[in-house]
């Protein structure tokens, strides 16, 4: 067993890794947060109580795990401490189980505004982005102007603060405000006051610490595999790598340190923003499958666009991250349907491919189905596998089969004690 494994989605995101997250922790002393910013929203449910968060680890309503925000994480300052202001009262002391790195970068609202500005501009083609400012932060990362966390320690910070907003606004060159930055700027670096006084860290050599010490290690990704810069449906993407690539340079973590690599899937899948989606179901079924599965953006709030398992870009994740171990989540959605398709193969400029062509644009591309049977039983209430449909256990071996990697887990409901272990 090696000290490190990662947790990542599999498809366009929102698959449920905050509710396994939470689920795992029990078994890991770091939990470690390595891309993605508050675009992101993990939802959790435990004692008939639901939390969304953004940045903060899935990790840190366990109180012996700590919590690391890595150098891979863009920082939203403001974002950040109402989710601490949230915490609090539940009695989670971050300042005891959370370290944040010194070298994650930060958004600044004129990062917001840029994001803002470039979605207007490409009209029809927009991306359908958080509009969080990710897309800009992290194009100053890799351009070498960015501001990091580590930076508001150094006596210079507002001189950098300010050369780094004044780049932006001759950027934006005098086009139209998305809000009141004046008002945005003084909220920000109140929140950024706030922000230094919690434990900054180098958390690189904290992991390595960790790893060194014996200790269990669990990287959490944000957003899927389809949403990987370079993997995903470019441009239709977020600005990160999602990947388990992306554990590697989000914390300083060696890829021989690695020993699970754990991919989550939704029973079905779904996609918010624009961008191609081969086997999106636009129509009733959709709708109804929108509405059972309560699939509405928990950052943006964003109706998800719903359709069938596709096994094909499924495979495609499991190869491109090295999965181990799959978890399918939201099984129970998918109860009531007699029947459900699933997409092994696709037909692409007239031939039939099972791999993941260049581009999935719909004139180019069409699935290719197979019917499976479905299940009627309710199964929010099933707390044993044993009791699980035997066609949904067909649906799963389908799934195993196709994939070549087991199903160790099966979730039927959002709260913890809705997860049944299938190994
Ligand atoms: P951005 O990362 O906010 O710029 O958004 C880029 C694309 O990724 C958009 O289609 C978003 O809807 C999508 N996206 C970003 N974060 C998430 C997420 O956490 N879940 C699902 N989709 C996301």
């Amino acid at each position: 067993m090696k000290g490190a494994d990662i947790l990542l989605g599999l498809q366009w995101g929102d698959e449920g890794k905050g509710k396994i997250v939470d689920v795992l922790t029990r078994d890991y002393d770091v939990v470690a947060r390595f891309q993605g910013g508050p675009n992101a929203g993990h939802t959790l449910e435990f004692e008939g109580i639901k939390h969304v968060l953004h940045t903060i680890p899935s990790g840190i309503f366990h109180a012996k795990a700590v919590n690391i925000v890595g150098n891979g994480v863009v920082i939203d300052p403001v974002i950040f401490m109402r989710e601490i202001d949230k915490l609090t009262p539940m009695g989670v002391h971050c300042a005891d189980c959370l370290r944040i790195s010194r070298k994650a970068h930060l958004i600044l609202p004129t990062h917001r505004l840029l994001d803002a500005a470039s979605e207007a501009a490409k009209g029809k083609n927009k991306i359908g982005s958080t509009l969080k400012g990710i897309g800009p932060t992290y194009m100053d990362k890799t351009g070498r102007n960015g501001l990091r966390v580590g930076d508001v320690e150094l006596p210079d910070f507002m001189e950098r603060y300010d050369a780094l907003k004044s780049k932006h606004l001759q950027m934006m060159d005098g086009a139209e405000h998305a809000f009141d930055l004046a008002a945005a700027e003084t909220e920000w670096h109140a929140a950024m006051d706030r922000l230094k006084s919690l434990p900054l860290a180098d958390t690189d050599v904290l992991i390595q610490e960790a790893y060194r010490a014996g200790k269990r290690i669990l990287a959490e990704g944000a957003q899927g595999t389809m949403l990987d810069v370079d993997f995903g449906t470019y441009p239709f993407v977020t600005s990160s790598t999602t990947t388990a690539a992306g554990a590697c340079t989000g914390l300083g973590l060696a890829p021989n340190r690695i020993g699970e690599v754990i991919g989550i899937f939704k029973a079905y899948c779904t996609r918010v923003g624009s961008g191609p989606f081969p086997t999106e179901l636009d129509n009733d079924l959709g709708e109804e499958i929108r509405q059972k599965g309560h699939e509405f953006g928990s950052t943006t709030g964003r109706p998800r666009r719903t359709g069938w398992l596709d096994l094909v870009a499924l495979k495609y994740a499991v190869e491109v991250n090295g999965v181990t171990q799959l978890m399918m989540m939201k099984a129970d959605v998918l109860s009531g349907l007699e029947s459900l398709d699933v997409c092994t193969a696709y037909r692409y400029r007239g031939e039939e491919v099972s791999h993941l062509p260049y581009r999935l644009d719909s004139n180019l591309l069409e699935p290719v189905y197979q019917s499976l049977p479905g299940w009627s039983e309710d199964l929010t209430g099933v707390r044993h596998t044993k009791d699980l449909p035997a066609t949904l256990e067909s649906y799963v071996r389908f799934i195993e089969d196709y994939t070549g990697v087991p199903v160790v887990l099966v979730s039927v409901g959002p709260d913890r004690e809705q997860t049944l272990w299938r190994r």
